[in-house]
C-alpha cells in the first residue's frame, strides 16, 4: 500500500500592471494555502504559466505589454493546464467585456475598482474550489478507466478459465463414459462370477445346469451391452427397445445382486412387484436401474446394521393418468439413510460416501440417466439413521 503524497499547493497567478492593484491583490492571499505569482506584465504571466502551470488565473483585462490582453492570456492558461479557471478584472463594465469573458468559460469577472475587496478573494476561492472539483472528476473518470481496463482484462482471464473448464469438463466426460461402460459391464460379470463359483461346489447336476443357463444369459448381457455401445447410434435404439416385463426385470436384478456374494445371509430382500406391469425400454437398461438400486439399498443396510440383518423391498403398481398410465416401483430399505442436504447430490456422477474401491460413486448416475432417456423420474426420501427409499415412476401411453 502506497502512502498519501501530500497534494501540490495550487497556484494563484495574479496580472495588472499597476503595481499598487497588484499588491493589493497578492496582499489578499498570503494567509490561505495558495501560491500567489504576482505579474506585472502579461509576457511575465505567460512565462511563469508555462514554467510551472497555473491553477487560477486572476487578470487584468488590459494588459498593454500583451496583444490579446487578459482574455488571451485566459486562452493560454487554458491550454497549458486544461482544467484552469479564471477571473477577469476590467476597468469597466461593458457588455461586450462579459460576453466575451463567458464565451471563454471565464468563471467570473469583476469591475474595477473593486467595491468589496474581500469578494476577490471569495470569488478566487470559488474558483479553486470548482478547478478542485473539475480535478477529482477527472481522476475519477482516470480511476474508473483503469478499473474498467481492469475488469476487461480480468473478464479476458475468466473468460479464457471457462473456456480451459470446458475442455476439462469434456475430457471428465470422457472419463465419466468410460468409467460407466467399466460399470455397467461389471454388474452381469459379477453375475458369472459367482454363478461359475456356485458351480464349483455344486453337485446336482440340474442346478449346474441351470447354473450355466445364467451364465449365458449374462454373457448375452455384457455382448449387448458391448454391442449397444459400439454401435450407438438411433437405429441401435430402435433395435434394442422392447417390451419389459418388470416384475421379471426387477427378480433378475434381485437374483444377480444376491449371487454378487454382495447380500450376506441374514439380509432379506423381498420383492412384491405385481404381474403385467410392462415399460418400453431396453431391458439390460431396466435391470441396470435395479441393480444399483438394491446394489445401494443392500450395501446401506449392512452399513447400518452390519452384516447379516436388515430389510430391503421392493414394491410396483400402476396408476391411471390422462392419456395413460404410470407405473411405480418403490425400493426402500432400513439402512443408514441419506442425510438432507445429500439428497440432491447422489445422482451427480463420482458422488459417494463409500470406501475407494469399494464404490465409483457412478451407480446412481446411470439410474439417472437411464431413467431420463424414458421420460421417467425418480425421487428419493429418506430419515438418516432410519432408511431411504426410491420412487421411480415410468409414463406409460
Ligand atoms: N439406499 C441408500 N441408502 C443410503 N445411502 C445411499 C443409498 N443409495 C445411495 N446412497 C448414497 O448415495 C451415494 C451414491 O450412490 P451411487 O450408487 O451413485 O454410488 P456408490 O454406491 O457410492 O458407488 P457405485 O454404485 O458406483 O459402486 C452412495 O455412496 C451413498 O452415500
Ligand atoms: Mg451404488
Amino acid at each position: 500500500m502506497s502512502a498519501e503524497r501530500p497534494l501540490p499547493r495550487p497556484r494563484l497567478v495574479i496580472v495588472d500592471d499597476e503595481p499598487v492593484i497588484l499588491d493589493l491583490l497578492a496582499s489578499l492571499f498570503t494567509d490561505g494555502d495558495v501560491d500567489v505569482i504576482a505579474c506585472r506584465s502579461g509576457k511575465e504571466a505567460l512565462e511563469r504559466m508555462e514554467q510551472g502551470g497555473v491553477d487560477v488565473l486572476l487578470t487584468d483585462k488590459n494588459l498593454p505589454d500583451f496583444a490579446g490582453g487578459g482574455l488571451d492570456l485566459v486562452r493560454h492558461a487554458r491550454r497549458i493546464t486544461p482544467d484552469a479557471e479564471a477571473i477577469v478584472i476590467t476597468g469597466y463594465a461593458s457588455l461586450d467585456t462579459a460576453l466575451r469573458a463567458m464565451e471563454l468559460g471565464v468563471y467570473d469577472y469583476i469591475v474595477k475598482p473593486p467595491r468589496d475587496i474581500f469578494d476577490v478573494k471569495r470569488k478566487v476561492f470559488q474558483a479553486f474550489e470548482k478547478q478542485d472539483l473539475a480535478r477529482v472528476n477527472r481522476r475519477l473518470v482516470r480511476d474508473l478507466s483503469a478499473k474498467n481496463a481492469e475488469l476487461e482484462q480480468a473478464l479476458d482471464a475468466l473468460k479464457a478459465t471457462q473456456a480451459e473448464l470446458v475442455q476439462a469438463e469434456k475430457l471428465a466426460g470422457i472419463g465419466t463414459l468410460a468409467a460407466g461402460i467399466a460399470h455397467e459391464i461389471s454388474s452381469p460379470l459379477f453375475g458369472v462370477m459367482g454363478l461359475a463359483e456356485a458351480i464349483r461346489d455344486e453337485d446336482d447336476p440340474k442346478l449346474v445346469r441351470q447354473y450355466a443357463t445364467d451364465i449365458v444369459e449374462y454373457s448375452r448381457t455384457i455382448k449387448d451391452i458391448v454391442v449397444e455401445l459400439s454401435g450407438y447410434s438411433r437405429t441401435a435404439d430402435h433395435e434394442y427397445l422392447t417390451t419389459v416385463d418388470l416384475a421379471r426385470a426387477i427378480d433378475d436384478s434381485v437374483r444377480l445382486v444376491q449371487r454378487s456374494g454382495l447380500v450376506a445371509e441374514g439380509v432379506k430382500v423381498l420383492c412384491d412387484v405385481p404381474p403385467a406391469l410392462f415399460v418400453h425400454a431396453r431391458t439390460n437398461e431396466i435391470q441396470q436401474v435395479f441393480v444399483n438400486l438394491v446394489k445401494n439399498a443392500v450395501e446401506a443396510v449392512q452399513e447400518r446394521h452390519g452384516v447379516g440383518h436388515g430389510t430391503v423391498r421392493v414394491t410396483g403398481g400402476q396408476v391411471p393418468r390422462e392419456g395413460g398410465a404410470t407405473v411405480w416401483v418403490r425400493v426402500e430399505d432400513d439402512g443408514a439413510g441419506i442425510p438432507a442436504d445429500k439428497q440432491a447430490v447422489i445422482f451427480d456422477p463420482f458422488y459417494t460416501t463409500k470406501p475407494p474401491g469399494k464404490g465409483t460413486g457412478l451407480g446412481l448416475n446411470i439410474v439417472y440417466r437411464i431413467l431420463t432417456k424414458y421420460r421417467s423420474t425418480i425421487g428419493v426420501e429418506s430419515l438418516p439413521g432410519q432408511g431411504a427409499a426410491f420412487l421411480l415412476r415410468f409414463p406409460v401411453d
